[in-house]
């Protein structure tokens, strides 16, 4: 077959072991459509959906200083793994058949969406909904009947969930009767574990104690506070509202009310916001560390979303952090961590002591069944993705015609589930191929080694005699592209299968 030599350019551009396979491909597909030549269009074209992430995201460079230079951009998280298809037919009796098909000895979770908050924080993309006390009102009527119908569901599958979510959004801006009337319905209709992690997600901005104690009275046991920073000057830039000295005020206040249900209290910080160098940064985890009593701590990078307000107003605020820098803090903020004593449940998210489960989150990371609750919610059950309505008014109508407001639904493609296993491995800080080998029952080791090798070199992991990779620090910092190659990676070797 005759190619380009722009063509020949782009295919130069994948690595080698996808490289080859790429050509093959590529070959097979030319010669069906009776072309006699392959040019750079052709190549973009057919690599597109396929494997067209490998020639849009380059391996890593080998470099002195890997947690700066490996690679120039972070990849979109985990986008490889839409390579689903789309379901058609009734999603409601696809999710009904998936729930009854799972074996009664995998208790399962939910995830709970409330689109509500009271105002917009300029870094955000989850902002959906104005918290008007009215359309809450109505919102959690419907919320509780798609909770109690599931629940109907879930208790004839003889199915139990050991985790709900309730997240956003602002959770801790509905009223204390709503947040009673959902945490009721939950316990009365739904099976759920004696142990079950009750997870109330939220900002500490109007959450006072006659709601913490309501919450805490019907059952949540662990909270979710989006920190973003302690520092008045940053905090005030983004658009949060508190002082430093209030928002302590209230995380122990929350924390000591917390204290005789045993519930944990966790936060998030970000790195990277504008104004924030690494003096503010350490400030800001060393104040989580020594001047509250939380019990787990996430530290996440600013994602710069170009649909939010932080894109149109940031050349008036202070710089933000650039990739490198960001690295940087990255890296000196899993030291500080590290010499606090807290452990590292995965790549961003750490706890002080055993209060914290982190039950929901390291389910969802596995691959867990979730059963998705709530306009805009999420979730996958068995091989399916669902994805509820995101306008609230058609899912509250759809709930007053005694529907299930599925809008989507994705059958997950054949190497999900060992991507999966791997995404959790590399979240553990770790890549276990003998592990993968052995759950796709796939000699994958001949195929992924040439690539794990090319890692090492570049300095993002160490082959140990074993067989088992551990990440370096910056292994850790670019988790999300090594997840990503690995899953194009298996994607191309399993669905070639
Ligand atoms: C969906 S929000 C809900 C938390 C709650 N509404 C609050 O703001 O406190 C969950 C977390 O996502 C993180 N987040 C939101 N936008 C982000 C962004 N652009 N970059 C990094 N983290 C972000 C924040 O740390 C936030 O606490
Ligand atoms: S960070 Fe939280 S409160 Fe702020 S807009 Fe996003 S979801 Fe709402």
């Amino acid at each position: 077959m005759n190619w380009t030599s722009k063509a020949e350019q782009l295919l130069d551009k994948t690595p080698a072991f996808i490289g080859d396979k790429l050509r093959v491909k590529l070959e097979a597909k030319a010669a069906q459509l009776n072309l006699g030549q392959i040019d750079s269009h052709f190549v973009k074209k057919h690599t597109h959906n396929d494997q067209g992430s490998a020639t849009k995201c380059p391996q890593p460079k080998v470099s002195d200083s890997p947690l700066t230079q490996a690679f120039a951009r972070k990849y979109a998280v985990h986008a490889a793994m839409m390579g689903g298809t789309k379901r058609e037919g009734n999603l409601q009796e696809t999710l009904q058949q998936e729930i009854m098909q799972t074996p009664q000895n995998r208790p399962g979770m939910a995830y709970i969406h409330i689109p509500f908050c009271c105002s917009r924080c300029h870094f955000c993309g989850f902002y959906a909904e104005s918290s008007i006390p009215a359309v809450m009102d109505s919102y959690v009527n419907a919320l509780a009947l798609d909770i109690a119908r599931s629940g109907q569901l879930l208790k004839s599958a003889g199915q139990q969930l050991q985790a709900v979510y309730f997240g956003g959004g602002t959770p801790t801006d509905l009223s204390a009767e709503n947040l009673k009337h959902l945490l009721e319905t939950l316990h009365k209709e739904v099976p759920l574990t004696a142990d079950c992690e009750i997870t109330l997600e939220g900002r500490l901005y109007g959450f006072n104690d006659h709601k913490v104690q309501t919450v805490l009275d019907g059952g949540v046991n662990r909270f979710s506070f989006g920190v973003q920073s302690f520092n008045t000057q940053i905090r005030q830039q983004v658009g949060r509202k508190q002082p430093r000295e209030e928002v302590i005020e209230r995380l122990n206040r929350i924390a000591e009310l917390a204290e005789p249900f045993q519930a944990a209290v966790i936060i998030d910080l970000i790195y990277g916001l504008p104004g924030q160098t690494e003096t503010e940064w350490l400030q800001d985890i060393n104040s989580a560390i020594n001047n509250t009593q939380i019990h787990g701590l996430d530290l996440y990078q600013i994602n710069i979303i170009p649909s939010t307000p932080l894109m149109a107003i940031k050349d008036k605020l202070p710089p933000m952090a650039n990739l490198q820098q960001r690295a940087n803090l990255f890296s000196k903020g899993n030291q500080t961590m590290l010499d606090a004593g807290f452990t590292r449940l995965s790549i961003a998210h750490w706890s002080r002591d055993l209060r914290e489960r982190n039950r929901y989150n390291s389910g969802n990371k596995r691959g867990d069944n979730c059963l998705p609750l709530g306009s805009g919610a999420g979730g996958r059950w068995g091989a399916v993705s669902f994805y509820q309505q995101s306008d609230i008014n058609r899912y509250q109508d759809a709930i007053k015609l005694g529907e299930k407001p599925l809008a989507m639904g994705v059958t997950m493609p054949p190497h999900y589930p060992i991507t999966l296993i791997a995404i959790d491995q590399l979240e553990q800080q770790y890549l276990d191929i003998t592990k993968l080998e052995e759950a796709a029952e796939h000699p994958l080791c001949s195929d992924l080694l040439p690539m794990i090798e090319h890692w090492e070199a570049a300095g993002l992991l160490c082959l140990k005699p074993s067989g088992k990779a551990e990440l370096t620090e910056a292994g850790e910092f670019w988790v999300v592209n090594l997840q990503y190659l690995i899953d194009v990676s298996l994607k191309e070797i399993l669905c070639a299968k």
